[in-house]
């Protein structure tokens, strides 16, 4: 299993709209596993393909406690939402940095898994406002989208300031929260 490069915001490339997936074959079984990889070493709870540069409708997610739940979707679309909630969300291509966004509270969701079989699932919890994120990174879209463009620059300048201190051979403050 490789471990893969997240991609991080204003990175053009995650302004992608990834298409359908066409086949659950072999080389797209590996990225997932490539994919679970990358986002358990970042300490991640999810991951779209998007967010390492493979612009193909895919996510996956583990929000267990014990780490040994991974989840995949491929090709999810949400079929029904209920209900909203609003919680601080975080996410790997912007490390570092979490804020409130408001998402629908449960999701109805159809999707074909890691063995080629299409299936639908009722999510809510914090697997829903997962799934609801990774589906926007699909999309090109990133939580700080949400935000005001006052505190979009200040995400940016943050970012910057820790890209420049890593690049010093420093450490940014650890992460305070799980990323999606
Ligand atoms: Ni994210």
């Amino acid at each position: 299993m490789t471990r893969l490069t997240i991609l991080e915001y204003p990175d053009p490339r995650l302004r992608t709209w990834a298409v359908p997936v066409g086949s659950v074959d072999a080389a797209l079984r590996e990225l997932i596993d490539d994919m679970l990889e990358t986002m358990y070493a970042a300490n991640g709870i999810g991951l779209a393909a998007t967010q390492v540069d493979v612009h193909q409708r895919l996510l996956v997610a583990d929000v267990s406690e014990g780490r040994n739940d991974p989840r995949v979707f491929i090709n999810p679309e949400i079929l029904g939402k209920d209900g909203t909630t609003t919680s601080q969300e975080g996410c790997l291509s912007v490390p570092g940095y979490y804020d409130e966004v408001e998402r629908a509270l449960s999701v109805r969701l159809r999707a074909i898994g890691r063995n080629g079989k299409p299936f639908e699932v009722e999510l809510d919890g914090l697997l829903a406002i997962c799934v609801q994120h990774e589906i926007d990174h699909l999309d090109g879209k990133l939580f700080v989208d949400y935000l005001s463009e006052m505190k979009r620059q200040r995400v940016r300048r943050k970012l910057e300031k820790d890209r420049r201190l890593r690049a010093e051979g420093g450490t940014p403050a650890p992460a305070r929260a799980p990323a999606i």
